[in-house]
């Protein structure tokens, strides 16, 4: 089995990938941290020194590298729908899963957050967001809302659908 976790930044898709992991008894991917070891500097480092085009081609060839993976549970990050090859690749024998978070809890959870370099400006943050709904719509196979809900819950619903 294999669960691909996709959605914007905050939607909870690493928290959530953990607890599935657990449940499930998979291992857990977070490509994010695939590309920070890789790259051996953080996302706001890469976006900086090699700018967003260089990121995203390591979100490819991390996509490329995981594609035979199985018993896993893949936290992927938000931008990834912008690579039709990252989901052609991630989603064989793979069901992927979208959570969709609203912009305002969004905004709640991660005011605090300087390790997302699209999130500096928020307005471009929504402009972004709303634009990408559709993308994460077309891709999912499963839609899970995760406003209000714990992540026991958003585990629970994924579980029980699959
Ligand atoms: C990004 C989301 C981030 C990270 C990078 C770019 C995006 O991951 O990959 O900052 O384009 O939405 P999370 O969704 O885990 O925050």
């Amino acid at each position: 089995m294999k669960i691909i976790l996709i959605g914007f930044m905050g939607s909870g898709k690493t928290t959530t990938a953990r607890q599935l992991a657990k449940e499930l008894n998979c291992s857990l991917i977070e490509m994010d941290d695939l590309i920070v070891k890789k790259s051996g500097k953080t996302i706001n480092q890469i976006f900086k020194e090699e700018g967003e085009i260089r990121f995203r081609e390591l979100e490819i060839e991390t996509a490329k590298s995981l594609s035979e993976k199985d018993n896993s549970v893949i936290s992927t990050g938000g931008g990834i729908i912008l690579n039709k090859i990252i989901l052609d690749y991630l989603g064989r024998n793979g069901k992927i899963i979208f959570l969709k978070t609203s912009f305002s809890e969004i905004e709640k959870r991660l005011k605090n957050d300087t390790a997302r370099p699209l999130l500096k400006d928020k307005k471009a943050a929504k402009k972004l967001f709303v634009f990408r709904q559709r993308l994460y719509e077309e891709y999912a196979d499963l839609v899970v809302n995760t406003d209000g809900k714990s992540v026991e819950k958003i585990t629970y619903e994924i579980i029980s659908q699959n």
